[in-house]
């Protein structure tokens, strides 16, 4: 298993002018890859707070006390807004429980998606044009360093016609991919129009084959339809003509005829065949084009101009251009050889400094930023592989001291704490009390695990670099030319992938399809109070999937619906989840929701998780009285008894409870409920609980009766296997 997210120990307060509220303390989860975990609570338990810092969308007056956030190798929280706003709504989504929250009433639900995707096409085109432009510079500065001054105005020359053909010549395919999306809207338009016909609708057909008509030259691109220009010129004639000559039939009568149905289908064929063509290699073309402008490479067919243009190419410059690239190559790699040669005696250096253990934490810091720019500085910055050991190394190093330092101070006063308790509760036994607690056994960190862990990553990296040294002399300096150049076609490629309305039309309408929306074409069009409550959060499930993101947290999706529909919601998420392989977080205040959606399940209390396990643990085997409390009040289809509200109200987490949070409202809350957070009792692999209950001392208490009954009647359907 693999987690895809990890929350390690999140604190999370808002300053208030009552005083800080400890909205969420000390929480920690893994969410694996391609799973749901549901977090399930009452009100202000502080599922969304969470959720949100995920997001990075936590209100103003919060303060994220301590904790880490770890997604795709970097810490959520600590990276910039800038990056954060890459990941936010592109790799991780939101869906929130109310629809019309995240819609905007007064434009048409068609734009609301599809506005999604231009956005991030005009995100992504932008990272890749500077992808684009500064590795293509890194490498000019070394072909330039390989060849010497004699070469140098070559170089440049090469690299600037380059840059030109790629960037500006490539624009064709942007020309040529909105005629092909084109192409294949008119098809699904024909499609419908025909099904809708089929069915003798109302429909306006005289207007219709008019728009077929002209949309028929949207069509035209010289690579697309360069071999059917003649016959699409046809089929608009034949459209227009249709449309003219025909006659509104009698009441009942179908209102297509033959006629119109075969110019319809012959027309469908014509432009299915367009779209299977060869796809034109616009980097060869566009090379071709540059140095003779005004060409027209049209009258051959597609094979012949992709071969044709790109032997061209690689005669008139590529050969040239490898050949300096690979030196380029060579040169870097050298380079980053010698500079980690000569960062090996820093590591070593680095590493008996962490090993000897004599410094405080500024010399710590100093030392860890010192070899880290070492480190950074030995890169090969035109390896396409990225070595992620060195590319985090300073993250590593860094937070390895901060973690040493920190827990450097927290251990006395944990043990402070601990004598104390110690102190106290000898006290009471000394005085003859009955004292029914125990005390939390300490939670201090290793220091010198701690302390061990610091040398150990520049003994790591040493090893790596040494191995880098090592394989060097083997480097194939043709293939990794190849890649690059590779590299910068894909790049130039997505730099000028531009959406087009139609394209992100089409996609969007596919994604209504996947979402559940019956005749999407019509829907499209429409506003999001035509639509009901379980449409409209389908509508907004189809944006946060617009971007294709790996993680979807779900916020009560469904809490404003009702319950068929909710249902119906649960299983669209889930259907989603499969298809697309999501990751998801699905929060909820009803246990009864998640039964048959999450793999895991958090149940959370006062901002702290209470007991964690698979969602077979909790629903067959729950151990903490709250979790009690959650089941008994969850209805089923078999409850013929009355169902248990939680009585009284959670805390003022203003003032949270030294104990547990729940004792105030635990009928079985036993005196050491009051006075000590319970640790998390591990009762399986899977599953722990944050419950006195669980302590060997503890009375035997048996879960309440509507809950005993559930399971077993859960069990026993499960046996008969239905
Ligand atoms: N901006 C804020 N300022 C002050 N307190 C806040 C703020 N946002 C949240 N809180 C407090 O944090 C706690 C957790 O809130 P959170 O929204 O996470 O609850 P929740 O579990 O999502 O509940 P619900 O089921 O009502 O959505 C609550 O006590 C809430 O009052
Ligand atoms: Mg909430």
């Amino acid at each position: 298993m693999s987690s895809i997210l990890q929350v390690k120990d999140l604190k999370v307060s808002f300053r208030t002018s009552g005083g800080t509220v400890k909205a969420v303390r000390d929480i920690s989860f893994d969410l694996e890859r391609g799973k749901t975990l549901a977090i399930v609570g009452e009100s202000g338990s502080g599922k969304s707070v969470t959720s949100k810092a995920i997001l990075g969308i936590l209100a103003g007056n919060s303060i994220v006390e301590s904790g880490e956030i770890i997604y795709d190798g970097k810490d959520l929280l600590k990276i910039s807004e800038e990056e954060m706003c890459k990941i936010r709504g592109n790799r991780i989504s939101m869906i929130f429980q109310d629809p019309l929250s995240s819609l905007n009433p007064i434009v048409r639900i068609g734009k609301q998606i599809t506005e999604a995707m231009l956005l991030k096409n005009k995100g992504n085109r932008r990272a890749a044009k500077r992808d684009f432009t500064n590795t293509l510079a890194v490498l000019a500065q070394n072909m330039k360093a390989a060849v010497g001054e004699a070469g140098s105005a070559r170089v440049d020359e090469l690299v600037k016609t380059f840059d030109a053909f790629t960037m500006e010549a490539l624009k064709q395919e942007t020309a040529y991919n909105a005629a092909y999306a084109a192409a294949e809207g008119l098809v699904s338009d024909i499609e419908d129009f025909l099904f809708l016909g089929g069915k003798n609708q109302k429909l306006d057909v005289r207007a219709r084959l008019k728009e077929f008509s002209g949309k028929l030259k949207t069509v035209k691109n010289p690579y697309l339809s360069k071999s059917a220009d003649a016959e699409l010129e046809r089929a608009q004639g034949t459209l227009n003509a249709l449309a003219s000559a025909y006659k509104t039939p009698a009441e009942g009568a179908p209102v297509l005829n033959t006629e119109i149905e075969g110019a319809l289908n012959n027309l469908k064929a014509l432009l299915t065949r367009l779209t299977a063509g060869t796809r034109p290699d616009f980097f060869g073309i566009g090379f071709y084009l540059y140095k003779n402008p005004g060409a027209d490479l049209t009258a051959k067919p597609v094979d012949e101009v992709n071969r044709e243009t790109l032997s061209y190419l690689a005669d008139n410059f590529m050969n040239e251009f490898m050949t300096l690239a690979e030196k380029g190559l060579a040169y870097s790699a050298a380079e980053a050889v010698a500079k980690k040669q000569a960062a090996l005696n820093a590591l070593s250096d680095a590493e008996a400094f962490f090993s000897r253990g004599d410094y405080d934490k500024k010399s710590a810091l100093v030392k860890a930023k010192e070899i880290s720019a070492v480190v950074e500085g030995a890169i090969d910055r035109l390896e396409l592989n990225k070595d992620p050991l060195a590319y985090t190394f300073r993250t590593s190093l860094v937070s390895g001291v901060e973690k040493y330092f920190t827990a450097v101070v927290k251990n006395p006063r944990e043990e402070a704490r601990f004598a104390k308790q110690t102190a106290k509760r000898d006290a009471l036994i000394a005085k003859g009390k009955n004292v029914d607690w125990k005390v939390v056994p300490k939670t201090v960190y290793d220091l010198d695990e701690l302390k061990a862990a610091l040398p150990a990553v520049c003994a790591r990296m040493k090893a790596r670099f040494e191995e880098n040294i090592a394989a060097s002399g083997s480097v194939e300096f043709r293939a990794r030319a190849e890649g690059l150049i590779a590299f910068f076609k894909a790049k130039a490629s997505e730099a000028v992938y531009r959406v087009t309305k139609q394209m992100a039309k089409e996609k969007a309408i596919r994604l209504m399809e996947e979402v559940g929306i019956p005749e999407p074409r019509i829907r499209y069009t429409q506003y999001p109070f035509e639509f009901s409550g379980g449409m409209r959060q389908r509508i907004v499930i189809a944006i946060a999937l617009a971007a294709d993101p790996d993680i979807l947290i779900c916020d009560e999706p469904t809490t404003a619906l009702d319950v068929t529909i909710q249902a119906q919601i649960l299983e669209l998420i889930n259907r989603l989840k499969d298809e697309r392989h999501l990751s998801v977080i699905f929060i909820t205040h009803d246990l009864g929701v998640v039964a048959n959606m999450a793999d895991d399940i958090a149940v959370m209390y006062a901002g702290k998780i209470v007991e964690y396990g698979t969602a077979d643990d909790i629903f067959y085997d729950p151990r903490h009285p709250y979790t009690w409390a959650l089941l008994s009040s969850m209805p089923d289809l078999d409850t013929k008894e009355k169902l248990d509200a939680i009585p009284g109200t959670p805390p003022n987490m203003i003032y949270p409870p030294v104990g547990d949070a729940f004792a105030d409202r635990n009928k079985y809350a036993m005196k050491i409920d009051f006075e000590m957070q319970p640790p998390e009792f591990a009762v399986s692999d899977t599953h722990w609980a944050a419950t006195w209950l669980l302590h060997p001392d503890a009375p035997k208490v048996t879960p309440p009766a509507i809950i005993t009954d559930r399971i077993e009647r859960m069990k026993r359907r499960a046996e008969g296997g239905n």
